[in-house]
């Protein structure tokens, strides 16, 4: 058949998020993992969509280890960026890692569609995608395409939407 086109992207965001949740669930099931643990530095995932193949860092959000995130950003041509939605108390400590991301020299003046979920929606404080996107300002992101989705990572609610639209941003 034909060859699906490479892609590798970065999931970032804070520990504890979902990043690792959300990617297992986009493997295919005989792929995933029983039960996800917190990771260590980062660990490499695959999946597929209809016309492309994802190799995923994924990294871990610890403040520790979020020191590495930077040394992929040159490799990344499309990122994943997670939020518990449950949250708040950390929500201001989501924004000042995403403003670096964005204005980190590898990412800065490239055209890098962001994926973002606000994951955990299924909590009952859990804020809105639309308030989640006004606290962390995403509406002065200009210069990349960009895209909120509220996702229940456990249940898989709200990724395939996310994921498509990448895929969009990406052909
Ligand atoms: P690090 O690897 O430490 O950076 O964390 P992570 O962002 O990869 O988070 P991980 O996927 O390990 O999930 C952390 C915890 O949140 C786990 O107990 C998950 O089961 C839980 N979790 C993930 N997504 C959701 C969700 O949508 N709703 C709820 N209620 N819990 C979730
Ligand atoms: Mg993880």
């Amino acid at each position: 058949g034909l060859k699906k086109k490479e892609v590798n992207v970065l999931c970032l965001g804070l520990d504890n998020s979902g990043k690792t949740t959300i990617i297992n669930q986009l493997k295919p099931s005989n792929a995933q993992a029983q039960d996800v643990v917190p990771t260590i530095g980062f660990s490499i995932e695959k999946f597929k969509t209809s016309s492309l193949s994802f190799t995923v860092f994924d990294m871990s959000g610890q403040g520790r280890y979020r020191n590495l995130w930077e040394h992929y950003y040159k490799e990344g041509q499309a990122i994943i960026f997670v939020i518990d939605s449950g949250d708040k108390l950390r929500m201001v400590v989501a924004k000042e890692e995403l403003d670096t991301l964005l204005n980190h020299p590898d990412i800065k003046h490239r055209r890098i569609p962001i994926l973002f979920f606000a994951n955990k929606m299924d909590l009952r404080d859990a804020l809105s995608a639309v308030k989640v996107s006004q606290l962390l300002c995403l509406e002065n992101i200009k210069d990349k395409p960009w895209h909120i989705c509220a996702s229940d990572a456990v249940k898989g609610e709200g990724l395939q939407e996310g994921v498509d639209w990448l895929q969009d941003q990406i052909r």
